[in-house]
């Protein structure tokens, strides 16, 4: 995390309403005063800031980061707002167990500010997509996606409000379906055992 930590707040919220079995072993942040350690916090998880300043190359920053994250025994890493650039020692410290929310429907609109730049293509759809990290930025395989309407009277902050809804919905979903073993990866394609199979849905924006 590296801020406000809605995405880890809704994630918090489920646990503790039993709609999502899991156990937060730490929460990590780059920023000291990340709103994100003090949710944690005031919920009795660990929260531990690591500074960027204190490590001289990114490589060194994700090794620390891995330490911490062994010592704890993590099973699962799941990034929300993490302004990084990760690096491979922290990709093959935890292969195919760490998740991203990204704020957009992937492949479209990867990277930063993507609200205003779906806004700025005349999309008539936006959402977000919790995928698998890899090397590249926003480009690892695809669990879920939530699918949104753009409207024409839509500012970014109205559509960021109507993305991070759906956010915190599919983020628990996603980690529930890897806590339950239910994810299989083959290539870029990750297979949901028993997902959703109605072949008729769809959706139409005006
Ligand atoms: C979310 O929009 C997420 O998709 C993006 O960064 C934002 C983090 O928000 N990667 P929060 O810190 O979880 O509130």
């Amino acid at each position: 995390m590296s801020g406000r930590g809605s995405n880890l707040q809704a994630i918090i919220d489920n646990i503790e309403k039993g709609a999502l079995s899991a156990e937060i072993a730490v929460v990590i942040s780059d920023q000291e005063d990340a709103y994100a350690l003090e949710r944690a916090r005031k919920h009795k998880i660990p929260a531990v800031h690591i500074d960027a300043k204190k490590h001289k190359t990114r490589d060194a920053y994700d090794a620390a980061l891995v330490g911490e994250l062994k010592k704890r025994t993590v099973d699962l890493v799941c990034l929300a707002g993490f302004m990084r650039i990760i690096t491979p020692v922290l990709i093959k410290a935890f292969p195919n167990r760490i998740l991203n929310i990204h704020p957009s429907l992937l492949p479209a609109f990867p990277g930063l500010h993507v609200q205003k730049k779906a806004l700025n293509h005349g999309v008539k759809f936006s959402g977000c997509t919790v995928h698998f990290v890899d090397e590249g930025v926003d480009t690892g395989p695809i669990i879920i996606q939530a699918v949104v309407p753009v409207l024409d009277n839509d500012t970014e902050n109205s559509l960021s409000e109507r993305i991070l809804k759906q956010e915190h919905k599919i983020y628990s979903r996603a980690i529930q379906l890897f806590a339950e073993g239910r994810l299989t990866i083959e290539g870029r394609h990750v297979f949901t055992i028993s997902g959703k199979t109605d072949t008729e849905e769809f959706l139409i924006n005006p």
